[in-house]
Protein backbone atom coordinates (compact mmCIF):
# COMPACT_ATOMS: atom_id res chain seq x y z
CA UNK A 1 0.00 0.00 0.00
CA UNK A 2 1.13 3.60 -0.75
CA UNK A 3 2.24 5.56 2.22
CA UNK A 4 2.27 8.62 -0.23
CA UNK A 5 1.02 11.79 1.73
CA UNK A 6 -1.61 13.49 -0.84
CA UNK A 7 -1.05 17.17 -0.93
CA UNK A 8 -4.12 19.50 -1.31
CA UNK A 9 -3.14 23.18 -3.01
CA UNK A 10 -4.65 26.20 -1.09
CA UNK A 11 -7.57 27.72 -2.63
CA UNK A 12 -9.71 30.66 -2.72
CA UNK A 13 -12.09 29.48 -0.34
CA UNK A 14 -9.59 28.21 2.02
CA UNK A 15 -8.31 31.39 2.39
CA UNK A 16 -11.90 33.05 2.69
CA UNK A 17 -12.27 30.35 5.60
CA UNK A 18 -9.27 30.95 6.91
CA UNK A 19 -9.99 34.53 7.50
CA UNK A 20 -13.17 33.56 8.91
CA UNK A 21 -11.49 31.24 11.59
CA UNK A 22 -8.97 33.71 12.57
CA UNK A 23 -5.84 31.75 11.21
CA UNK A 24 -3.54 33.96 10.08
CA UNK A 25 -2.35 33.16 6.20
CA UNK A 26 0.93 32.70 5.13
CA UNK A 27 2.68 34.33 2.18
CA UNK A 28 5.91 34.97 0.72
CA UNK A 29 7.35 35.51 -2.99
CA UNK A 30 8.92 32.57 -4.71
CA UNK A 31 11.18 33.16 -8.19
CA UNK A 32 12.50 29.76 -8.64
CA UNK A 33 11.88 26.38 -8.80
CA UNK A 34 14.14 24.85 -6.15
CA UNK A 35 13.05 27.98 -3.26
CA UNK A 36 9.36 26.82 -4.14
CA UNK A 37 10.30 23.16 -3.41
CA UNK A 38 11.66 24.10 -0.27
CA UNK A 39 9.18 26.53 1.00
CA UNK A 40 6.08 24.50 -0.22
CA UNK A 41 7.27 21.60 2.04
CA UNK A 42 7.19 23.91 5.22
CA UNK A 43 3.34 24.58 4.29
CA UNK A 44 3.61 28.60 3.03
CA UNK A 45 -0.14 29.35 2.06
CA UNK A 46 0.39 31.59 -0.99
CA UNK A 47 3.53 31.98 -2.90
CA UNK A 48 3.78 35.35 -4.85
CA UNK A 49 5.69 35.10 -7.94
CA UNK A 50 5.57 38.83 -7.29
CA UNK A 51 7.55 41.62 -10.01
CA UNK A 52 9.93 42.72 -6.89
CA UNK A 53 12.15 39.74 -8.83
CA UNK A 54 13.17 42.67 -11.32
CA UNK A 55 14.99 44.13 -8.45
CA UNK A 56 16.17 40.77 -6.06
CA UNK A 57 16.83 38.71 -9.25
CA UNK A 58 17.13 40.77 -12.36
CA UNK A 59 19.48 43.90 -10.51
CA UNK A 60 17.62 46.82 -11.80
CA UNK A 61 16.10 49.51 -9.90
CA UNK A 62 12.69 49.43 -9.72
CA UNK A 63 10.00 47.21 -10.79
CA UNK A 64 9.35 48.91 -14.16
CA UNK A 65 10.75 47.63 -16.93
CA UNK A 66 9.50 43.74 -16.00
CA UNK A 67 7.70 42.21 -18.49
CA UNK A 68 4.90 39.78 -18.96
CA UNK A 69 7.86 37.30 -20.50
CA UNK A 70 9.78 37.63 -17.19
CA UNK A 71 6.99 37.08 -15.18
CA UNK A 72 5.57 34.02 -17.22
CA UNK A 73 9.43 32.84 -17.40
CA UNK A 74 9.88 32.60 -13.25
CA UNK A 75 6.08 31.51 -12.86
CA UNK A 76 6.39 28.47 -14.98
CA UNK A 77 9.61 27.55 -12.59
CA UNK A 78 7.44 28.15 -9.47
CA UNK A 79 4.12 26.38 -10.45
CA UNK A 80 6.51 23.45 -11.83
CA UNK A 81 8.30 23.25 -7.79
CA UNK A 82 4.86 23.99 -5.99
CA UNK A 83 2.17 21.23 -5.09
CA UNK A 84 0.77 22.49 -2.01
CA UNK A 85 0.89 26.52 -2.15
CA UNK A 86 -1.15 29.02 -4.22
CA UNK A 87 0.90 30.19 -7.12
CA UNK A 88 -0.40 33.93 -7.79
CA UNK A 89 1.45 35.98 -10.91
CA UNK A 90 2.09 39.47 -10.22
CA UNK A 91 0.80 41.23 -13.53
CA UNK A 92 3.45 43.71 -14.45
CA UNK A 93 3.76 47.35 -15.54
CA UNK A 94 1.44 48.16 -18.51
CA UNK A 95 0.05 44.46 -18.57
CA UNK A 96 -3.04 45.72 -17.12
CA UNK A 97 -3.39 49.22 -17.38
CA UNK A 98 -4.37 49.91 -21.09
CA UNK A 99 -7.40 48.39 -21.54
CA UNK A 100 -9.27 45.57 -19.23
CA UNK A 101 -9.26 43.48 -22.53
CA UNK A 102 -5.69 43.61 -22.40
CA UNK A 103 -5.72 42.91 -18.54
CA UNK A 104 -7.96 40.30 -18.91
CA UNK A 105 -5.60 38.87 -21.96
CA UNK A 106 -2.44 38.43 -19.99
CA UNK A 107 -4.29 38.09 -16.40
CA UNK A 108 -5.47 34.53 -18.49
CA UNK A 109 -1.37 33.52 -19.81
CA UNK A 110 -0.52 33.40 -16.17
CA UNK A 111 -3.13 30.54 -15.76
CA UNK A 112 -3.23 29.03 -19.37
CA UNK A 113 0.65 29.32 -20.07
CA UNK A 114 2.41 29.60 -16.47
CA UNK A 115 0.24 27.39 -14.24
CA UNK A 116 -0.49 29.74 -11.58
CA UNK A 117 -3.85 30.00 -9.61
CA UNK A 118 -4.62 33.65 -9.68
CA UNK A 119 -3.17 36.80 -10.48
CA UNK A 120 -1.79 39.73 -8.23
CA UNK A 121 -2.17 44.04 -9.59
CA UNK A 122 -1.71 47.38 -8.08
CA UNK A 123 -3.93 50.13 -7.69
CA UNK A 124 -7.35 51.04 -6.38
CA UNK A 125 -10.46 52.31 -7.68
CA UNK A 126 -8.34 53.47 -10.93
CA UNK A 127 -8.63 49.20 -11.88
CA UNK A 128 -11.56 48.30 -10.42
CA UNK A 129 -13.04 47.61 -13.90
CA UNK A 130 -10.08 45.68 -14.74
CA UNK A 131 -10.08 43.75 -11.41
CA UNK A 132 -14.19 43.40 -12.34
CA UNK A 133 -13.14 41.84 -16.17
CA UNK A 134 -10.53 39.62 -15.14
CA UNK A 135 -12.53 38.08 -11.68
CA UNK A 136 -15.55 37.69 -14.31
CA UNK A 137 -13.64 35.94 -16.56
CA UNK A 138 -13.16 33.57 -13.54
CA UNK A 139 -9.15 34.53 -12.66
CA UNK A 140 -8.93 35.11 -8.97
CA UNK A 141 -7.35 38.57 -8.49
CA UNK A 142 -5.62 39.92 -5.21
CA UNK A 143 -5.93 43.33 -5.09
CA UNK A 144 -2.93 45.58 -4.05
CA UNK A 145 -3.29 48.92 -2.53
CA UNK A 146 -1.03 51.63 -0.18
CA UNK A 147 2.75 51.49 -1.25
CA UNK A 148 2.24 50.34 -5.09
CA UNK A 149 6.07 50.28 -6.16
CA UNK A 150 4.70 50.38 -9.68
CA UNK A 151 3.54 54.15 -9.52
CA UNK A 152 7.15 54.76 -7.64
CA UNK A 153 7.27 58.29 -9.71
CA UNK A 154 3.68 59.37 -9.00
CA UNK A 155 3.93 58.57 -5.32
CA UNK A 156 7.38 60.39 -5.48
CA UNK A 157 9.18 57.55 -3.33
CA UNK A 158 8.79 54.24 -1.13
CA UNK A 159 7.24 56.10 1.43
CA UNK A 160 4.30 55.17 3.93
CA UNK A 161 0.74 55.62 2.40
CA UNK A 162 -2.65 56.28 3.83
CA UNK A 163 -1.52 58.80 6.52
CA UNK A 164 -4.02 61.38 7.69
CA UNK A 165 -7.55 61.18 7.95
CA UNK A 166 -8.03 62.07 4.34
CA UNK A 167 -5.75 59.85 2.83
CA UNK A 168 -6.56 56.95 5.39
CA UNK A 169 -10.39 57.04 4.50
CA UNK A 170 -9.60 57.22 0.27
CA UNK A 171 -7.58 53.82 1.06
CA UNK A 172 -10.23 52.28 2.78
CA UNK A 173 -13.12 53.35 0.11
CA UNK A 174 -10.53 51.87 -2.35
CA UNK A 175 -10.40 48.92 -0.42
CA UNK A 176 -14.20 48.35 -0.24
CA UNK A 177 -14.26 49.30 -4.09
CA UNK A 178 -11.64 46.27 -4.78
CA UNK A 179 -13.77 43.95 -2.80
CA UNK A 180 -17.32 45.00 -4.50
CA UNK A 181 -15.32 44.23 -7.59
CA UNK A 182 -14.32 40.95 -6.92
CA UNK A 183 -10.82 40.93 -5.80
CA UNK A 184 -10.62 37.41 -3.17
CA UNK A 185 -8.28 39.28 -0.89
CA UNK A 186 -5.73 42.56 -0.88
CA UNK A 187 -2.20 43.25 -0.24
CA UNK A 188 -2.19 46.40 1.94
CA UNK A 189 1.43 47.74 1.57
CA UNK A 190 3.26 50.38 3.91
CA UNK A 191 0.26 51.54 5.81
CA UNK A 192 -0.25 52.67 9.47
CA UNK A 193 -0.72 49.72 11.56
CA UNK A 194 -4.48 51.35 12.59
CA UNK A 195 -5.28 52.00 9.32
CA UNK A 196 -4.62 48.42 8.01
CA UNK A 197 -6.84 47.26 11.54
CA UNK A 198 -9.63 49.69 10.20
CA UNK A 199 -9.50 48.13 6.53
CA UNK A 200 -9.28 44.59 7.91
CA UNK A 201 -12.02 44.68 10.77
CA UNK A 202 -14.52 46.62 7.64
CA UNK A 203 -13.97 44.12 4.77
CA UNK A 204 -15.15 39.77 4.24
CA UNK A 205 -12.25 39.18 1.65
CA UNK A 206 -8.18 38.71 3.70
CA UNK A 207 -5.91 41.50 4.00
CA UNK A 208 -2.56 40.58 3.41
CA UNK A 209 0.03 43.10 5.09
CA UNK A 210 4.02 44.34 4.27
CA UNK A 211 4.53 46.89 6.52
CA UNK A 212 1.23 47.22 7.52
CA UNK A 213 1.20 45.85 11.22
CA UNK A 214 0.02 42.78 13.00
CA UNK A 215 -3.92 43.12 12.55
CA UNK A 216 -3.87 41.86 8.88
CA UNK A 217 -4.99 38.38 7.99
CA UNK A 218 -2.33 37.38 6.61
CA UNK A 219 1.52 38.92 6.04
CA UNK A 220 3.94 38.69 3.33
CA UNK A 221 7.74 39.59 2.87
CA UNK A 222 10.25 39.41 -0.46
CA UNK A 223 11.27 36.16 0.76
CA UNK A 224 15.37 37.95 -0.89
CA UNK A 225 14.86 39.97 1.96
CA UNK A 226 13.85 38.12 4.70
CA UNK A 227 16.18 35.37 3.77
CA UNK A 228 18.87 38.01 3.52
CA UNK A 229 19.99 37.33 -0.20
CA UNK A 230 19.28 40.75 -1.17
CA UNK A 231 21.18 43.25 0.65
CA UNK A 232 21.10 46.74 -1.57
CA UNK A 233 18.39 47.97 0.17
CA UNK A 234 16.23 46.88 3.78
CA UNK A 235 13.01 48.59 4.21
CA UNK A 236 11.88 49.13 8.10
CA UNK A 237 9.29 46.13 8.16
CA UNK A 238 11.91 43.56 7.21
CA UNK A 239 12.70 40.85 9.50
CA UNK A 240 15.68 39.02 8.27
CA UNK A 241 15.24 35.65 9.43
CA UNK A 242 18.13 34.39 7.95
CA UNK A 243 21.82 35.72 6.52
CA UNK A 244 22.12 33.69 3.36
CA UNK A 245 24.75 35.95 1.61
CA UNK A 246 26.98 34.93 4.67
CA UNK A 247 26.61 31.48 3.96
CA UNK A 248 27.16 31.70 -0.01
CA UNK A 249 30.51 33.90 0.49
CA UNK A 250 31.41 31.32 2.77
CA UNK A 251 30.95 28.11 0.96
CA UNK A 252 32.07 29.75 -2.23
CA UNK A 253 35.18 30.84 -0.52
CA UNK A 254 35.56 27.73 0.98
CA UNK A 255 35.89 25.70 -2.43
CA UNK A 256 38.14 28.60 -4.08
CA UNK A 257 40.64 27.90 -1.24
CA UNK A 258 39.86 23.97 -1.72
CA UNK A 259 40.46 24.03 -5.68
CA UNK A 260 43.72 26.48 -5.13
CA UNK A 261 44.83 24.19 -2.83
CA UNK A 262 44.37 20.83 -4.25
CA UNK A 263 41.86 20.03 -1.48
CA UNK A 264 39.32 19.27 -3.28
CA UNK A 265 38.26 17.08 -5.36
CA UNK A 266 39.86 14.55 -2.83
CA UNK A 267 39.21 10.33 -3.60
CA UNK A 268 35.41 10.56 -2.16
CA UNK A 269 34.54 13.01 -5.16
CA UNK A 270 36.23 11.22 -7.58
CA UNK A 271 36.13 7.90 -9.35
CA UNK A 272 38.66 5.79 -9.01
O1 LIG B 1 6.24 42.18 -6.10
C1 LIG B 1 6.12 41.84 -4.91
O2 LIG B 1 6.94 41.10 -4.37
C2 LIG B 1 4.97 42.36 -4.17
C3 LIG B 1 4.95 42.11 -2.71
C4 LIG B 1 5.90 43.02 -2.03
C5 LIG B 1 3.59 42.21 -2.14
O3 LIG B 1 4.12 42.94 -4.74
Amino acid sequence: MSTQVQMTRVTTAKIRDMKKKGEKITMLTAYDYPTAIAMDSVGVDIFLVGDSLGMVVLGYDSTLPVTMEDMLHHTKAVARGTQQAMVIGDMPFMSYQISPEEGVRNAGRFLQEAGAQAVKLEGGREVAEVTRHIAAAGIPVMAHIGLTPQSVHQLGGYKVQGKGDKAGQRLLEDAKILEESGAFAIVLECVPKSLAREITASLQIPTIGIGAGVDCDGQVLVTHDMLGLYERFTPKFVKKYAKMNDHIREAVKTYCDEVRSGAFPDDAHSFL
